[in-house]
């Protein structure tokens, strides 16, 4: 079973978010269940950097009037396709956003002919190349799948779109569409019109065979006005390919037994050693090293994420015994808020303004709770590093946050399966509330314990999620 995956960011070569982890972790995880999945990207700069050693197998004249080349790369145990457009990937910024945080203007363009190229791999542009499968993630890859409704009337391979997030949906206005060399017909409902302008992930989810939220409760949320943006009625419609299939972890890299970032490795036999990964991140954070609780949040700081909902509960949270250690960037309000809390609040509360891998694990590997209180979470990461860590997940109760965090209700802790906190309701109130009740729990240190361990029994690896993808492709590749 062959797999093309589209992407538009993959770990360890170009990471935004969740999208890179996932993107990288799923292919190795497929191996295991006979699927050989090659991942196709854009050509960035910091992805040319790193692919050296690769070799050009096609060469594009006209991608929307743009010459380009495929090369091939392994790397990191990916294999991987990268194309390298002049003009289009490579230039400063970040894979979506300039040096100064606004969308390129091109996007569009560039996303466009990234799908374009993919269409044209998926039909056989590399020679002896053949996929069963095109398996596309989120907006940006999403346009592959018009491309192959309307290119060809040859053999298509079957087709899987992944919705990481529906708040990002590639809408660009109408006049777009004459560049997009589309024939007329594409203008419609079922084709790539969305509310009068164009939208890349609205015809993905229109053409796909298959649609994959990244987890359940998320795959349920999005038929609803609530979650769904515009899109629910469309999804509503395609209940019968929706499918939700919860996230894993690569357990190789995030793993406290053997991680380079940690000050001192260890493992659920050996709890007491992260006392030292405490004290490391106490000392770079700004934090008093007591005996209160660290809680940590690594995260874009967004609307999504809930940190203006935190932001405001700052100093109620510190009066209830908590320390604050937040690793993050995003929207400059609320940095500059944190900042003002950690300003007001010195050696309760430290901010890292910025982006810092290493610094990520160390904080799952020291801090004593990781704090996610989002409005809306598709599946989440950072709580299942948590899970993996020992670092025991305070989470709003929403999609994946809900379904794979246990509650350290009367219930859960009376049968010893709790591995966390949920906030239900998300508001400041409940909020400073669920993070009182697990200060207090931290205090009873075999409570806490207990539920450190709870979290790193749990299997947060991708082996059953891969099975489930294995089995969707399947499912799709023998239907006719
Ligand atoms: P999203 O993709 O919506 O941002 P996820 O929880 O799925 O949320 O994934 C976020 C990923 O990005 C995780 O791997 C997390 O550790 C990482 N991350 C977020 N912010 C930072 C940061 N400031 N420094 C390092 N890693 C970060
Ligand atoms: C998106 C979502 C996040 C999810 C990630 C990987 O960025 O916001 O919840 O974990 O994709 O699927």
């Amino acid at each position: 079973m062959k797999v093309l995956s589209v992407a538009s960011e993959v770990f360890p070569l170009v990471k935004t978010g969740g999208l890179a982890d996932v993107a990288g972790a799923l292919p190795p995880a497929l191996k295991a269940h006979g699927v050989a999945m090659t991942t196709m990207i854009p050509g960035y700069p910091v992805v040319m950097k790193q692919i050296a050693k690769a070799t050009t197998v096609v060469r594009f004249d006209n991608l929307l009037g743009a010459k380009g080349k495929l090369l091939a790369a392994n790397r990191a145990g990916l294999d991987l396709l990268v194309l390298d457009v002049p003009g289009l990937f490579d230039r400063d910024g970040g894979p979506y956003a300039d040096m100064s945080g606004n969308d390129h203007v091109d996007n569009w363009r560039r996303f466009a002919i990234f799908s374009r190229a993919a269409a044209l791999v998926a039909m056989g542009a590399i020679k002896g190349y053949r996929p069963d499968v095109v398996h596309v993630h989120d907006w940006q890859a999403a346009l592959t799948l018009a491309y192959l409704r309307y290119g060809s009337e040859n053999v298509r391979p079957a087709s899987v779109v992944t919705v990481h997030n529906l708040a990002f949906q590639g809408r660009f206005a109408a006049s777009v569409f004459g560049e997009l060399q589309l024939p007329k017909q594409a203008w419609s409902i079922d084709g790539v019109e969305y509310y009068g302008g164009v939208g890349f992930l609205k015809a993905g989810l229109q053409m796909a065979d298959a649609i994959t939220a990244v987890s359940p409760s998320y795959a349920r949320e999005i038929r609803t006005p609530e979650f769904g943006m515009g899109l629910e009625g469309l999804l509503n419609g395609r209940t019968d390919a929706l499918h939700g299939i919860v996230n894993g972890i690569d357990t190789d890299i995030w793993n406290p037994e053997m991680d380079p970032h940690l000050a001192v490795q260890y493992s659920a036999r050996t709890l007491k050693r992260r006392a030292a990964n405490k004290c490391a991140i106490s000392e770079r954070f700004g934090l008093v090293d007591d005996d209160d609780p660290v809680l940590a949040v690594v995260s874009r700081l967004t609307w999504q994420k809930g940190i203006d909902i935190l932001a405001q509960s700052i100093d109620a949270i510190v009066a209830r015994g908590a320390k604050l250690a937040v690793l993050g960037s995003g929207d400059k309000g609320l940095e500059n808020e944190l900042l003002a809390a950690a300003a007001r609040h010195r050696g309760r509360v430290g901010i890292i303004v910025g982006y810092d891998e290493p610094l990520s694990h160390l904080v799952q590997g020291g801090a004593d709770a990781i704090l996610v209180p989002s409005r809306f979470e598709p599946c989440g990461l950072t709580q299942l590093y948590g899970l993996r860590y020992g670092c025991i997940p305070v989470v709003a109760r929403t999609g994946g946050l809900a379904d794979t965090i246990i509650d350290a209700n009367a219930a859960a802790l009376g049968a010893g399966v709790a591995t966390g906190f949920q906030i239900a309701p998300l508001n400041p109130d409940t909020l400073t509330d669920t993070i009182s009740r697990a200060v207090t729990h931290f205090h009873e240190p075999k409570t806490w314990a207990q539920m450190q361990k709870n979290g790193m029994k749990t299997d947060v690896s991708w082996n059953h999620s891969a099975r489930l993808y294995a089995d969707l492709y399947r499912s799709l590749v023998h239907e006719d």
